[in-house]
């Protein structure tokens, strides 16, 4: 996940001195890529609704020796302390009730002239090959728990048309499924079902017997060497998370051609 989304930010001119907020930062593992990228002059905020990972993305951005970045208890729905020149959501808008309004506020949080940028899922992109049920059932209990929480797992698609329709300009897009035929690509399938098993059994999708039953086939399915397994998104904080895609509908947008004013006095 990580080459990605640094491509991303420098494919979208985040530079020195920027001012950039990661909107729904859970760990933080952006906000300090964006910190990096930033320097000492530029300052990062990272906003989330929980606490508890918070304190683990102070935590880490202190070990990384990091001070340029802060974290703060917010909504996404209610931006303070703008403008920014870069406002970031990775895996936010598909867990929101209503994208849209996430957008508006988050392009209301910006210069003009600022740059925001979401990466998000299409689960319904999943594929392996050759069929197994076990995995189609694992996208399909992810697709439906989402969507009880009020959310969408295949948001993806829909990035651009929600840009657009918040009024920003400039919009581009693109797509990224990593695969594998072993190791890591292919672990993220059980490794997330287990994951999100009491979420599955709470929305009352399925028991917890279908769960394990689904979780034991897709480790079976792991350990042949002959199939192959697309990365599902998923998005929580911790090592496994940074490895994991899906499919990212990768969008950028910037209000106004060319860099932010910020950017253009500094040369950059
Ligand atoms: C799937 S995680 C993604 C974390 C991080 N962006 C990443 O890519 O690693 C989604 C995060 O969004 C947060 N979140 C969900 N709804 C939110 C809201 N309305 N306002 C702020 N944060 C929110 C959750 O607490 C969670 O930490």
């Amino acid at each position: 996940m990580r080459p990605t989304t640094t491509a991303l930010l420098r494919h979208a001119g985040v530079s020195r001195g920027q001012r950039c907020i990661d909107i729904g930062c859970g760990g933080g593992h952006v906000s300090q890529e964006l910190a990096r990228r930033v320097g000492s002059d530029g300052s990062v905020v990272g906003v989330d609704l929980d606490e508890t990972v918070l304190e683990l993305a102070r935590a880490d951005a202190q070990a990384a020796g990091l001070h340029n970045v802060e974290f703060r208890v917010g909504k996404a729905q209610q931006i303070d302390g703008g403008p920014y020149d870069v406002a970031y959501a990775r895996f936010l808008l598909s867990h929101v009730e209503e994208p849209l309004s996430v957008v508006r506020a988050t392009a209301e949080a910006v210069n003009p002239g600022g740059t925001v940028i979401v990466e998000d899922i299409d689960f319904s992109g999943s594929f392996c090959s050759p069929p197994c049920p076990a995995y189609q059932r694992y996208v399909d209990l992810y697709r439906e728990t989402v969507r009880r929480r009020g959310g969408n797992a295949d948001i993806g698609p829909l990035l651009p048309s929600i840009l657009q329709a918040a009024g920003l300009r400039n919009v581009a897009v693109a797509v990224v499924q990593p695969c594998g035929l072993e190791g890591d690509a292919k672990l993220v399938s059980p490794l997330t079902l287990a994951r999100i098993a009491n979420s599955v059994v709470a929305e009352g999708v399925t028991t917890t017997n279908e769960v394990n039953q689904t979780i034991s086939a897709l480790y079976a399915y792991h350990a042949d060497p002959t199939t192959i397994m697309s990365l599902p998104a998923w998005c929580k904080p911790g090592p496994v998370a940074d490895r994991v895609r899906l499919r990212a509908c990768f969008t950028m947008r910037r209000r106004r051609a060319g860099a932010s004013r910020r950017s253009r006095s500094r040369g950059a």
